[in-house]
């Protein structure tokens, strides 16, 4: 203990920082240790040693920043209570964080990852609620009942809103959570520890791939696995002992040269751009919508800021990341290349398949989403298996641009989606009720036009004369060589 004591007391002389009394200015450290973190430290040492000791590693540690200037609260604040003499909150959020790290609060406050936590309404949370979950989770803040499935899958990645209870106590369907946009109970969003986690608060492992891959994987967006197959990720785990993650300053080509972390191309800085908390300003598309839409035009939905920002720009930004390392030919041609897959996807299945939900609407209506057959192989084409082609071309992972992109998305359009309809429209044609007749022959002429049209014909095996020749030549010359 007097060894610690004297360390800190080494590193308040040592790294003292230019003394600032206020703790308004951007990243200010203190002189020294104030008494309240020393009277907090002295305590937690015996009870939560783990959280002293990250503490004592961290780059606030050095600049004196303790667990009062973070914990410490105001008379008046919703998540203040008194805790052994000093009035403090358990929960700590971007607004305590930016009385210190402004810019990047700022930033981080403007982008989507803020938003997360706004998915009420839509098919997922059917899904948690309804589909997987019920009302059976009852707690003091929740008498009616919250979904299990909610609580601990959805809110974990996207945030939960923290509801306090008597004692500024959280309520545990609430807490603990670490949800990229938690709704905090000062008003502000989101939770900085998403990626900086308590309390080492480092940025090493915010430019660790493994720290986006907590929310960015899975079957629906596999970011985090087309990484670890593109020859980015292949790089990074084989040469990440010289990629210098724990250097200040960290620029895309310069320091980090053998290949990109998530964190590189998405936030950090280039020799041309500072770091940004706002990934959204490197995105040309966004890929989560069934048909993808260019950023400005989906920013403007949601009335963001960054509306205004087109989407030309922000893809410049993103071809700036690339050329602190490839040559703007290779960087272009990708582009290229990744605009052909959206393009592909949103005209060949995304678009047509939409407009035929869209039409077999009036003829499922009688049951809820997810008690029809069409709404699963739907859901499954356009949020999982459409989402991964698209993420896959976007970040070089091919194998999830196709087999478990592409592929995927035809399978489940041919084989399962066309005979869902073409069997609903059929059945809703015979019916004796003549606006349900009606529908189910809209449904079925529209089928018939898209199964008609270039893209669809080969399907029932009207493929075009001279594609079908060159097909069959090409095909006995592999036999000929492979077998079959
Ligand atoms: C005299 C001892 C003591 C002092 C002083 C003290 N704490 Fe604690 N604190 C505790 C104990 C004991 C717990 C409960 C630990 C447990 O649950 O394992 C606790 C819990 C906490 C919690 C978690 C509360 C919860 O409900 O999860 C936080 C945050 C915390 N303390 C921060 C601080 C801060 C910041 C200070 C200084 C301003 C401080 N503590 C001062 C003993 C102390
Ligand atoms: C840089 C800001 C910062 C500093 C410094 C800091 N904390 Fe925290 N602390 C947080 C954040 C953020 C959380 C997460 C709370 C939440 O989810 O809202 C947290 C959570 C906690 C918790 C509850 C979480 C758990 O894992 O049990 C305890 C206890 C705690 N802090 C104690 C301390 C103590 C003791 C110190 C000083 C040694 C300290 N904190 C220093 C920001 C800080
Ligand atoms: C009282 C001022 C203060 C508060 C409050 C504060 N910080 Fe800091 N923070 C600093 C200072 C000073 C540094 C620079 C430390 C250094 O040079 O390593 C820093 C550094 C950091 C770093 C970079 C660490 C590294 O390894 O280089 C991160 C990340 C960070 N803070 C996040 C947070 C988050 C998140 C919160 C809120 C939960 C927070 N800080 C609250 C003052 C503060
Ligand atoms: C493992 C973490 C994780 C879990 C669990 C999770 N999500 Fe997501 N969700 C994400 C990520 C990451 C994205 C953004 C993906 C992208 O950008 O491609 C996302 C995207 C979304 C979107 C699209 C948002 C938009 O901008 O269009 C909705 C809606 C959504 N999730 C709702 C839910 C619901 C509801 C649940 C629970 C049933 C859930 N998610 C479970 C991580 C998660
Ligand atoms: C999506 C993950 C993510 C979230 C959420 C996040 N950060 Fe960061 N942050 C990073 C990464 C990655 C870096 C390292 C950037 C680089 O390469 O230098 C970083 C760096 C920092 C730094 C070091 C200085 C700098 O700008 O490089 C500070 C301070 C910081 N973040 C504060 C915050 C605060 C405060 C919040 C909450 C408002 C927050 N961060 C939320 C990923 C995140
Ligand atoms: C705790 C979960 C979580 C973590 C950790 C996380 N994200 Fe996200 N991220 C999300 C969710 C959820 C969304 C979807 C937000 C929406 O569209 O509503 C998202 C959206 C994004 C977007 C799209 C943003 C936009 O403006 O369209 C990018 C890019 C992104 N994240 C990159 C990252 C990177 C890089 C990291 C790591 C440094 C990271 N994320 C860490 C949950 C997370
Ligand atoms: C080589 C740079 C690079 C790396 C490394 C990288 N990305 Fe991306 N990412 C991109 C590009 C390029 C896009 C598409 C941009 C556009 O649409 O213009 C993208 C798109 C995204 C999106 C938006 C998806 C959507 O639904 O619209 C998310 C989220 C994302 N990346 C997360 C990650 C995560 C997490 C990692 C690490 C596991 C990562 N990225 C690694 C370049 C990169
Ligand atoms: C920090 C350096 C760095 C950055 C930044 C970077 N890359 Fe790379 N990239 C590499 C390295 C190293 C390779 C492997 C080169 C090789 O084997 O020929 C590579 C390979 C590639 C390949 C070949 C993939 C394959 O499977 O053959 C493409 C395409 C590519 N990068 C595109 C991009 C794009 C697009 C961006 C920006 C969004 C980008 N890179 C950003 C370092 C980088």
């Amino acid at each position: 203990m007097r060894i610690r004591w004297w360390l800190l007391g080494l590193a308040a002389l040592l790294g003292g920082a230019p003394l600032s009394g206020s703790a308004g200015a951007q990243a200010i450290g203190l002189r020294e240790l104030s008494d309240e973190t020393r009277g907090c430290y002295e305590c937690h040492q015996r009870h939560t040693p783990g959280i002293c000791g990250q503490w004592g590693a961290s780059g606030h540690y050095r600049s004196n920043v303790g667990c009062y200037e973070c914990h410490s609260a105001n008379e008046g604040e919703p998540d203040a209570y008194v805790h052994y003499d000093f009035l403090m909150s358990n929960i700590v959020t971007p607004r305590d964080c930016s009385r210190c790290h402004d810019r990047e609060v700022a930033e981080f406050s403007a982008s989507r990852h803020a938003l997360a936590g706004e998915i009420e309404g839509s098919l997922q949370q059917l899904l948690a609620e309804v589909v997987e979950g019920n009302r059976a989770f009852k707690t003091a803040g929740f008498p009616e009942g919250a979904s299990a499935a909610a609580v601990a899958g959805c809110a974990q990645c996207h945030g939960s809103q923290v509801k306090l209870l008597e004692g500024a106590v959280p309520d545990p369907a609430t807490w603990p959570n670490t949800g990229v946009g938690r709704v905090n109970p000062d008003g502000s969003r989101g939770a900085c520890h998403a990626c900086h986690a308590t309390h080492m608060f480092s940025v090493v492992q915010a430019r660790h791939p493994d720290t986006c891959g907590k929310c960015h994987l899975g079957p629906d967006h596999p970011q985090k696995e087309v990484y670890e197959e593109s020859k980015h990720g292949i790089a990074f785990f084989a040469l990440q002992h010289v990629m210098r993650l724990d250097a200040p300053r960290w620029v895309a080509g310069e320091e980090s040269f053998t290949g990109p972390t998530c964190a590189s191309c998405h936030l950090a800085a280039t020799p041309n751009q500072d770091v940004t908390h706002d990934p959204g300003l490197r995105l040309s598309w966004n890929n989560r919508l069934t048909v993808s839409e260019r950023m400005d035009a989906a920013d403007e939905r949601l009335g963001l800021a960054s509306m205004d920002i087109t989407w030309e720009e922000r893809r410049m930004n993103m071809k700036d990341v690339c050329g602190s390392c490839h040559s703007e030919r290779l960087t272009d041609h990708f582009f290229v290349q990744y605009d052909a897959v959206i393009e592909l996807y949103n005209g060949k299945f995304a678009r047509p398949g939409q407009e035929l939900m869209d039409l077999a609407q009036p003829l499922l209506a009688e049951g809820a989403p997810f008690s029809r057959r069409a709404d699963w192989i739907w859901y499954e084409l356009a949020q999982h298996a459409g989402r991964r082609a698209r993420h896959g071309a976007a970040m070089a992972g091919p194998d999830y641009t196709h087999w478990h992109g592409l592929y995927d998305v035809a399978r489940l359009f041919y084989n399962d989606l066309m005979p869902a309809l073409e069997e609903l429209a059929a059945s809703a044609q015979a019916s004796a009720d003549p606006a349900r007749s009606d529908a189910g022959a809209k449904l079925k002429q529209r089928l018939e036009e898209v199964l008609g049209s270039a893209d669809h014909a080969w399907w029932r095996g009207a493929l075009n004369v001279d594609e079908k020749a060159r097909r069959e030549e090409a095909r006995k010359r592999f036999e000929e060589r492979w077998g079959r």
